[in-house]
């Protein structure tokens, strides 16, 4: 970390967006609004059966009718490659647009309609007619059914003897928690505007990494990688699956096959069935423990649902590998194949779900042992990694817990549930405790001494709605010693060259990493009073070696999360009244931003407590209600007072301190408030989400 003339430091310091006053004026372009001379307009054509063959698509009618310029289906689509790995592991074979007649679900694209406006297009899909063999599908999902299987790569890690363990323990929690089907849901739909130029393919998309789809669509064209550009400038939220899309490809084959631009939207229903999702989890915890609390006995078993073309895990286990010891210890993961779309990331995949099953079950215990919660997590405070065994790179939930608590005003807290009433309403108060990795991935970055003396960085970052080229100028500010308004930041854009995705939790991390880098490697170039030539001096770094070279450590961020709920027992009405989330995630980048992040997060854990929840049908294998009327989000009514602070943290082996704030707010919030509905009810709710219809 270096200073700045006055000797302050940039990073640490609250700046507002750099693009918010074009993005509030609407001069930023988003990837459905960009102005390409002579734009077509496609729109996608989704099957309505869950599972069959496409026998005829009636594509003549639709040919004849105003402004139609061309539609495509398996009968006439060029070749695409699915047969690669990308950044993520194996693509999803829905990435290969109409390459054959199969429906292995519902919602699955079966054609692409391109018309000369947006309206024409859309108009046409609809009339399209599309004949199918259906067959029997199965969308069913259930932990006991026999075909769950342990996914390749992700075995039951354990230790100890579980049985044992809960038969000698003095106090045995044993429960069942289930979250359902989740949905994204980005403010901005994915959008893709696609042209060939000067020989290169260039395309505005809306992503959380244009390496990443840059890679892909040269993969799934066979092009030269060199020929691909795409561009990300402003993204409207991505939530985890804003990666290659069905959109994306569907632009570029038609834009290849008419030789003009073409943009493909997705519209907010077909975001139900093309992008992904968070499968439905349902999960076992068994716990036992001394009766003073402390475990002996941890396993935790965690079932999801995936699709028929991909092998998806949702990794809800893993949050007990970090936060809790016991001598036997076990966590698991079992999955089930359904002819429904493919899940993928969404908002600490994994964690998020995970959380709410185990920091549930800790209160259950804590319930049972007469031990305060906070006290309980306190005493189970594990001094190294449970089942590595290796040393924690820092772990400061202790100070979240006990800084949180004094906030809250947990001290006064009566542990009894169902005894607080105001009015019509029952009072309850409940915490949880969370944990998300901390990681960085190599990336490249290049940094420009400019000869009028301003510099330019150029980072792979994707702004997704958290303002990433804030943060960046930040760090960079710091690491070539001026003064964040004499930084111009590249973002963005596939020519910049390799990065990590806005996701993970580890972009900042990444980028920042590799922004010092460059800049101090341009500052050993640059010789001081010496003339900049026109063209500027350029260092261009790669940490990958650097980054390849960290010590084996657990390497997480820690939360302590607390949540104030009225429950009216006659609607079944839940209203949180206070969110308060204490948050150790490494130095904090940019305050302002860095809060909104965590409150954000904070509302989707809200959200997912007591609002998400998409209904599939059995009988069309699709969701019903699949939009922002039938999906309920939570929306700023839902908490009218929540905070978000920071301890102290600084990652010990991060060139700028950095540990990445991306998921962890959402990490034990929908526990917090659930334990929470208990304390003011004394009912606990172990299916998500606590409607009303569940309290009552
Ligand atoms: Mo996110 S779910 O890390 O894209």
């Amino acid at each position: 970390m270096t200073a700045t003339a006055e000797g302050k430091s940039a990073v640490g310091t609250a700046r507002v967006r750099l693009e918010g006053l074009d993005k509030v004026t609407g001069a930023a372009k988003y990837a459905g609004e960009v102005d390409f001379d002579g734009l077509a307009y496609g729109h996608l054509v989704l099957s309505t059966v869950a599972r069959g063959r496409v026998r005829a698509v009636h594509a003549d009618p639709v040919l004849a009718l105003p402004g139609v310029v061309g539609v495509w289906h398996h009968g006439n689509a060029p070749r695409v490659n699915t047969d690669f790995s990308g950044m993520l592991g194996p693509v999803d074979p829905l990435l290969g647009l109409f390459q054959n007649d199969r429906v292995p679900h519902a919602g699955w694209p079966v054609a692409l309609v391109v018309a000369e406006t947006s309206e024409q297009a859309r108009e046409a899909a609809d009339a399209l007619a599309v004949d199918y063999d259906p067959e029997p599908h199965d969308v069913v999902f259930g932990a006991d059914r026999p075909e769950a299987y342990t996914p390749p790569g992700q075995e039951d890690r354990s230790k100890g003897d579980i049985e044992a363990g809960l038969a000698a323990s003095a106090v045995v929690v044993d429960r069942e928690y289930s979250t359902p089907e989740e949905y994204h849901n980005s403010m901005e739909p994915h959008a893709a505007t696609a042209r060939w130029e000067g020989g290169r393919l260039e395309v505005v998309d809306s992503n959380q990494g244009t390496p990443m789809v840059a890679g892909d669509l040269a993969q799934l064209f066979s092009l030269d990688p060199e020929s691909v550009r795409v561009r990300a400038e402003h993204v409207g939220g991505a939530f985890g699956n804003k990666g290659t899309r069905p959109h994306l490809v569907a632009a570029v084959m038609a834009a290849t096959a008419l030789q003009r631009p073409v943009r493909v939207t997705l519209t907010r229903r077909q975001m139900f069935s093309l992008v992904g999702y968070r499968p439905p989890t349902a999960q076992r915890v068994r716990l036992g423990a001394d009766p003073d609390g402390r475990l002996r006995a941890l396993d935790h078993e965690a079932c999801s649902q995936t699709s028929t073309t991909i092998e998806y895990t949702e990794l809800s286990a893993t949050p007990a590998r970090t936060l809790y010891d016991a001598d036997a210890h076990r966590t698991a993961h079992r999955l089930l194949r359904l002819d429904v779309p493919s899940p993928t990331f969404m908002r600490a995949p994994g964690e998020a779900p995970g959380s709410f099953a185990l920091e549930s079950a800790l209160d259950e215990l804590a319930e049972k042992c007469g031990v305060d919660p906070i006290e309980l997590r306190l005493r189970n405070e594990p001094e190294v990694g449970p089942l590595s065994g290796l040393p924690f790179s820092s772990r400061n939930l202790r100070a979240c817990l006990e800084e949180g608590a004094r906030r809250f005003g947990w001290a006064d807290r009566d542990p009894r549930p169902g005894v607080r009433r105001e009015g019509r309403w029952l009072l309850g108060t409940g915490m949880a405790a969370a944990t998300f990795p901390s990681g960085a991935v190599p990336s490249t970055a290049s940094a420009t001494a400019e000869a009028d003396g301003s510099f330019t960085v150029g980072v792979n970052a994707s702004d997704v709605g958290t303002g990433a080229r804030t943060a960046m100028a930040l760090v960079a500010a710091d690491a070539l010693d001026t003064d964040p308004d004499n930084v111009k930041i590249r973002i963005a854009d596939s020519d910049l060259g390799p990065a990590m995705i806005a996701g993970g939790s580890m972009g900042t991390r990444s980028w920042a990493w590799a922004v010092a880098e460059a800049a101090r490697e341009l500052r050993e170039r640059l010789v001081p009073g010496a003339e900049v030539p026109p063209e500027g001096i350029t260092a261009r770094t790669d940490t990958g070696a650097a980054i390849g070279a960290l010590a084996q450590k657990e390497r997480y961020s820690f939360a302590a999360q607390f949540a104030e709920v009225a429950v009216d027992p006659a609607s079944g009405e839940v209203r949180v009244r206070r969110m308060l989330g204490a948050f150790a995630a490494g130095r904090i980048v940019n305050p302002l931003t860095a809060r909104s992040q965590l409150l954000g997060g904070m509302v989707w854990g809200l959200s997912m407590a007591l609002h998400e929840e998409a209904a599939r049908d059995r009988a069309s294998g699709a969701v019903v209600g699949g939009d922002l009327a039938g999906y309920h989000v939570a929306a700023n009514a839902d908490v009218p007072d929540m905070e978000a602070f920071w301890v102290d943290d600084p990652d010990p082996d991060d060139p700028v301190g950095i540990k990445g704030i991306g998921e962890i707010g959402i990490v034990g919030a929908a526990a917090a408030i659930g334990n929470a509905v208990w304390h003011a009810t004394g009912v606990r709710h172990r299916h998500l989400p606590i409607r009303p219809d569940r309290v009552l």
